[in-house]
């Protein structure tokens, strides 16, 4: 049998780039013959094993075939007959089709070295079809390696186009395709995966909404590009992309199932940006509201977040005539003025129940008015 190290390791090794996880492919082995050697076998349908000391994923040479639409529609076709190049053709894009051997020399049957040079994206063969998540992938791909100056190949957006056209997007789960969404915003170029999505027609499959917005006002795009280059988490990434969305966040949060802190500003930023930006018009009853609605009393963090992709929306529309955001650290004053209302003295004084949260909501106001007239 022989072991080659494949994919990201490879083609991040070349480039220069941090690996994170080696995968390994083995060529000429059975089941059974790694089994024998101690290799741990992981998932029903996969011929994938965990090497017993160092963990890292051994996979035996196969060849796919597609049966049936969408992810569960594979059958493996697993054999120690199976070659490297022919494990190799089935694989996404020429720079993931690359091999080590053991002495450390490149097996690139499909050129991957040469599109690496080049800095194109380019899929191997007609097989890249029998995975529609790869579409996205090559727009993560894209948006991850645009500092570097790739760009996807003419030919391979033509395909990604046919699938889209062709409805296969519809048939991925909400979880495979929120992995590479996740993955693809936390890029430095985020904006740069929803472009390639667009040119390939596969966001008006995934996400029309959005589609739609981005024919008539690219300023979305601009927003995500500043939540990179501020390196904001995934939740404000996420509040940034569809902020413009209004009565659609919330079934697009739905569709890929994205996590609960996510849906969350999603819809509060969607619902509230607009406050953000107009703060010093605000009357003290608005500013309560805002600051009641982000619960800011329990949950400070989010009330920062908010701001933050508030911040971001300004600086992509270009609003900002200076560095700094003066409407955040008014927000947060604000805030500090609501929250420094004494509740202990409230209780003190016998109020409970709905006497009490009436009690120190016109105490609130009434510190929101003396600061909004100072
Ligand atoms: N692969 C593929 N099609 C997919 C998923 C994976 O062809 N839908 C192949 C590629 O050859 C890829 C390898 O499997 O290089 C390993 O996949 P994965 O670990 O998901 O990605 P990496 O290329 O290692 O990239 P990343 O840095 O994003 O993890």
């Amino acid at each position: 049998m022989q072991i080659y190290k494949v994919g990201g390791a490879v083609r991040d090794r070349l480039l220069g780039r941090p690996v994170s996880d080696v995968d390994w492919l083995v060529v000429g082995a059975t089941v059974e013959q790694m089994q024998a050697l101690g290799y741990r076998p992981v998932g029903a349908d996969f011929p994938v094993f965990i090497h017993p000391k160092t963990g890292e994923e051994y996979a035996l040479a196969r060849t796919e075939r597609k049966s049936g639409r969408g992810y569960g529609g594979f059958t493996f076709h697993a054999s120690p007959e199976v070659t490297l190049e022919q494990d190799l053709i089935r694989r996404d894009l020429t720079i993931n089709a690359m091999a080590e051997d053991e002495h450390g020399s490149l097996c690139d049957p499909y050129h991957g070295k040469t599109d690496l040079d080049k800095r194109i994206l380019r899929h191997v063969s007609p097989a890249f079809a029998e995975d529609p998540l790869r579409v996205l992938r090559v727009a993560r791909f894209a948006a991850r390696y645009a500092p570097l100056g790739f760009r996807v190949a003419e030919e391979t957006l033509e395909l990604m186009r046919q699938i889209s056209d062709s409805g296969e997007l519809q048939a991925l789960t909400a979880e495979r395709s929120w992995k590479e969404i996740e993955r693809a915003l936390m890029e430095d170029q985020p904006q740069v995966f929803i472009q390639v999505l667009r040119d390939c027609a596969a966001l008006k499959q995934l996400m029309p909404e959005l589609d739609t917005l981005l024919d008539s006002d690219q300023r979305t795009l601009a927003v995500l590009e500043q939540a990179a280059l501020h390196q904001q988490p995934l939740h404000v990434r996420w509040a940034c992309l569809t902020h413009d969305l209004g009565g659609a966040i919330k079934a697009i949060n739905q569709r890929f199932k994205a996590p609960r802190e996510c849906q969350e500003l999603a819809l509060l930023v969607g619902e509230c940006h607009g406050y953000c930006q107009q703060d010093y018009t605000l009357s003290a009853s608005k500013l309560l509201e805002l600051l009641q609605k982000f619960d800011v009393y329990r949950r400070p963090q989010r009330f920062e977040d908010y701001i933050a992709a508030c911040e971001m929306i300004a600086r992509g529309r270009q609003q900002l005539q200076e560095q700094g955001y003066p409407q955040g650290a008014y927000l947060r004053a604000a805030a500090q003025e609501a929250k420094a209302v004494d509740v202990k003295s409230l209780v003190e004084r016998g109020l409970t129940g709905q006497a009490l949260g009436e009690a120190l909501r016109s105490e609130r106001l009434a510190a929101l008015e003396r600061f909004t007239q100072a």
